[in-house]
């Protein structure tokens, strides 16, 4: 048999947006959601491995997705854009009803097979991307970091950076997550990022 090393989507449609768990689509297909901090970059991202500048919505202002929203690629897998956290203009009661509704679809959505956590390329480790990575590491659900707008950096500072985040990670985690470098704006990182995908999407039962 051969083995096609990448691939590219050929349509993704969006399907629906999602108040809560309950409201999703059937869980029978593989599933990837991207979350991270607000404006890092989670809706470029998508639209990246999508092949389509418009199916996410991307915006300047945080805090712009505010749903589970699915997509759907070439009818086979699901992608899922999930609202940001850590907007500094939420209320309690909004960051408590974001918690409440992510915690439940991550930990409870049957079909979903990755989380690709996003973090800046730019910055340090922040504290609320470490927290969430360990919430996630203690509910041992599965997940990857994706450094994003790696093109407003040069190599050697990329590299510097992702260093650093490795230091730093592997004081709480035995090892360093898979990783992906990618940038939406220079379309880098995309194929590693499917290729990825499609893997895990052949072990889905
Ligand atoms: P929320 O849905 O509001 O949480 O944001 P998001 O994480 O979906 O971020 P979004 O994709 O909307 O991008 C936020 C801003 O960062 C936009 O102005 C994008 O154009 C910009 N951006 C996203 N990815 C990249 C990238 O790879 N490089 C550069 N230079 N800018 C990027
Ligand atoms: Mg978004």
């Amino acid at each position: 048999m051969q083995t096609q090393l990448s691939f590219d989507v050929v349509e993704a449609k969006f399907v629906k947006s999602s108040k809560a768990l309950d409201q999703c689509p059937a869980a029978n297909k593989p599933e990837y959601a991207f979350i991270g901090r607000s404006n890092v970059g989670k809706s470029s991202l998508i639209n990246m491995l999508a092949n389509n500048k418009n199916l996410a919505k991307t915006s300047q202002t945080p805090g712009k997705t505010q749903l589970i929203n699915h997509f759907i690629a070439d009818d086979k897998w699901f992608i899922v854009d999930l609202p940001g956290y850590g907007f500094a203009k939420v209320s309690k009661s909004d960051r408590e009803a974001w918690e409440q509704m992510i915690y439940e679809y991550l930990s409870q959505r049957e079909n979903l097979l990755c989380i690709f956590v996003l973090v800046d390329s730019r910055l340090e480790p922040q504290k609320i991307d470490l927290e969430f990575m360990l919430w996630l590491g203690e509910s041992q659900l599965p997940f990857s970091i994706v450094f994003t707008k790696t093109d407003k950096l040069s190599a050697s500072q990329l590299k510097t950076n992702v260093e650093n985040y490795k230091k730093v990670l592997l004081e709480y985690f035995e090892e360093f997550p898979r990783f992906f470098i990618t940038s939406s704006e220079k379309k880098v990182g995309n194929t590693e990022i499917l290729s990825f995908i499609k893997e895990l999407n052949q072990n889905f039962k």
